[in-house]
């Protein structure tokens, strides 16, 4: 295109099958759909609103640290390297760490070309020393940075505590493909929410405006509009409970009466009380990570938190093959 002033990569873009996914997960026990079905335009235009809730501390509480530590994280991996990003179409937080890391290049990955090309040509209008590789790619199946992109240090960032919708040995497994994209000697670069008191917890996923429960029900609203279903939204409520032996918040959908709802054409019964499980918020001591990213292949640096220990973000160096 003739106007941009980004690299654009389409790395094969396998986009997950809604339908299919959606009635293999309602066939289950305990039924459950993946988060990643959250965010049609609808939802992740409820997410932006979720960072900005009063009880949602995560994302206010993680840019402070990125904010207060932008001089050090560019001293500890050096200028003049590549800053990637899986699923990186909404940079604000990139935006924190560029001006200070002077990175090379800037690659954010992800599986929304829209997304992806708004974010890229911001980032690239903004900052014009800067070149620009957009990856269109869904980073948990196929993490490589485009071949036309420059070579120099990785550095890996992952914010938001992203990495907590992975059960553990998954988390593992994704940190371990996220090495490989780095080594040689490159950084991991990663915002993980830490463990608390389970009301603080339970308040983050369960605020008082109800947007985080419009979140969840949109996704019962999405099926609606997109695979034919009818729930009726009245028939369900949100629940969001902290699972202390697993260390993590569980988000469901619960049946609010016995109903049979239809789903592209096939019919579920589901009992009163039952749910749909939504989404795993997995929390982390920081030793308890920095052991989980060790199994993964790398090494930690150093840790920050903030005042208030909610948050933590981590650097980590790859570990030599
Ligand atoms: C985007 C997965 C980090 O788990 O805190 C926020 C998603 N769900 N409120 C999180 C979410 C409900 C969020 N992550």
């Amino acid at each position: 295109m003739a106007d941009t002033h980004f690299e654009y990569h389409d790395l094969h873009p396998t986009p997950a099958d809604f339908a299919a996914e959606v009635l293999a997960g309602l066939r289950r026990r305990p039924r459950y759909i993946p988060p990643k079905f959250f965010y049609d335009a609808e939802g992740s235009r409820l997410f932006e609103a979720i960072t900005e809730l009063p009880e949602y501390y995560p994302t206010r509480t993680e840019v402070g640290i990125l904010q207060e530590r932008a001089g050090e994280i560019a001293r500890r991996v050096g200028t003049g390297g590549l800053l990637v990003e899986p699923g990186g179409a909404s940079p604000a937080k990139a935006r924190v760490l560029l001006d200070g890391l002077q990175p090379c290049a800037y690659v954010p990955m992800d599986i929304s070309r829209e997304h992806l090309w708004l974010a890229a040509d911001q980032v690239a209008a903004e900052y014009p020393w800067l070149e620009v590789h957009a990856a269109c790619t869904d980073f948990t199946r196929l993490l490589e940075v485009p071949p036309a992109a420059p070579t120099g240090t990785r550095v890996a960032f992952f914010p938001g505590s992203s990495i907590g919708n992975f059960d553990p040995e998954d988390a593992v497994g994704f940190l371990a493909t996220v090495a490989e994209l780095v080594r040689p000697s490159g950084f991991l670069l990663i915002g993980v929410d830490l463990k608390k008191d389970p009301a603080r917890l339970e308040a983050a996923y369960d605020d008082a405006a109800g947007i985080t429960a419009a979140f969840n029900l949109n996704l019962l609203a999405r099926m609606n509009r997109e695979l034919d279903a009818d729930f009726d939204l009245e028939a369900w409520r949100h629940r969001a409970r902290y699972d202390a032996d697993r260390g993590r918040v569980e988000m469901h959908l619960v049946s609010r009466r016995a109903q049979t709802v239809q789903v592209a054409g096939v019919p579920f019964d589901f009992a009163a009380d039952e749910t749909i499980h939504t989404e795993n918020s997995y929390k982390y001591g920081v030793e308890e990570f920095q052991a989980l990213a060790r199994r993964a292949g790398f090494v930690p640096e150093t840790v920050w938190l903030d005042a208030d220990r909610l948050f933590s973000v981590h650097l980590f160096a790859v570990e030599s093959d």
